[in-house]
């Protein structure tokens, strides 16, 4: 069993606690040590919640990590995204692997310092790109891989919430206020929140190199001066060509991430709020409907699947998955099979870029 510490999901946090479900799943990590919230007392309130011991949750995270280096084998970074860069920064340099979420960090050159320190001390750094942790996005991968839609001509992808459709950030939503506010969420709204979901997932299902892309970034929200909306012309070290759309403030949508690939032989769409299914289109024959669980499924795929055939899987054993591999690789040394540092700093220039390409007028911008 494996020991671990939270940085940020304090009371009332929305995504602190998924990690902590999801790593218990997995049941392979047990949390130690918390600095919960830059609130000592709040921290304690949680600390005591989850049975800590009291002289292991912390006022501050420097302090966690430099008190609880050697007795963790790694740190969750789970705070607004303005605490991600110092934070990971402090553990790393404490010799303490880290999980962080995404956005990673919010400028490029904060990123590359936590890759070049991860990689100097030899230290797991991954970060928390979800949607990879989905048994069929490991389907549509391995199946891409072995030529199941010939060469990939295009790809679009779309990720749509509506939560944000209206400015509640003016009415006391927490999650809103920090991530409207420039300083605190790093320039970006959407972009970061949801954008770079999509950033991270194409490329790592259909093995493609963004070269080029071309972005325009709109607030459509009155009052609102971060991007809620965003559409992206894209291109591929292939010549292959794409199209990206995020929203936050797409009316009536929840969590509407879709990604469909189509190559010059077949095409493929999988859709998150019916993760279980992968639609596969073999040209000039039938659509076929792919089902979890079932033996036609590949043994990428297979491993990260818990439950029989019709027993739906969704977000929480995504998350269980990433952890599963990033907690083998730690104990065991077994290969990286998790989103890393190097691919949160390549969605941390893709953020630039976007941001580049928008305030000149959706001009096209390479991609370093
Ligand atoms: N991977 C995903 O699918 C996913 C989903 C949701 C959120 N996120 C990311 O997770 C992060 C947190 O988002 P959230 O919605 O849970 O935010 P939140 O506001 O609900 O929670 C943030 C928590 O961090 C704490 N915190 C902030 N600064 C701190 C510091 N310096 N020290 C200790 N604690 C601190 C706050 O007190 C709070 O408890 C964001 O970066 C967000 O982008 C990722």
């Amino acid at each position: 069993m494996l020991k671990y510490a939270m940085i940020g999901g304090g009371p009332g946090a929305f995504v602190g606690g998924v990690h902590r479900r999801a790593l218990a799943l997995n049941g392979q990590a047990r949390l130690v040590a918390g600095c919960f919230s830059r609130d000592l007392e709040k921290s304690r309130v949680l600390g005591r919640e989850l049975e800590l011991d009291g002289d292991r949750v912390y006022a501050t995270p420097e302090e966690l990590a430099r008190l609880e280096a050697g007795d963790v084998d790694f740190a969750v970074v789970v705070t607004s995204n303005e605490a991600h860069y110092p934070n990971v920064k402090a553990c790393l340099l404490s010799g303490i692997n880290v999980m962080c979420d995404k956005p990673f960090t919010h400028t490029s050159a904060q990123a590359e310092e936590l890759v070049r320190l991860a990689r100097e001390r030899r230290l797991v750094l991954a970060v928390t790109y979800t949607y990879a942790g989905y048994p069929m996005v490991r389907q549509m991968r391995e199946m891409i891989a072995r030529g199941d839609v010939g060469e990939v001509r295009f790809v679009n992808c779309e990720y749509p919430q509506g939560w944000l459709a209206e400015p509640v950030e003016t009415s006391g939503n927490v999650q809103a206020s920090w991530r409207t506010d420039p300083e605190r969420s790093g320039g970006v709204l959407s972009l970061g929140d949801v954008g770079t979901h999509v950033e991270y997932l194409v490329p790592h299902v259909t093995g493609l190199t963004l070269t080029r892309l071309a972005a325009r970034l709109d607030s459509l929200v009155e009052g609102r001066t971060l991007d809620d909306n965003g559409v992206i012309l894209t291109e591929y070290d292939t010549g292959a060509r794409g199209v990206y759309w995020y929203s936050q403030a797409a009316t009536g949508t929840v969590n509407g991430l879709r990604l469909r690939v189509f190559g010059d032989r077949g095409g493929l769409e999988w859709f998150q709020e019916d993760p279980d299914h992968l639609r596969y289109t073999p040209i000039n024959e039938p659509a076929r409907i792919i089902t979890r669980g079932t033996p036609e499924l590949l043994p990428g795929a297979m491993a990260y699947s818990h439950t029989p055939a019709g027993h739906p899987e969704g977000w929480l054993l995504a998350f269980a998955n990433i952890y599963k591999s990033f907690c083998d690789t730690i104990a065991t040394g077994a290969a990286m099979d998790f989103p890393t540092g190097e691919d949160g700093l390549r969605g941390v220039r893709f953020m630039e870029a976007c941001l580049q390409s928008s305030r000149q007028g959706t001009a096209w911008i390479d991609i370093p």
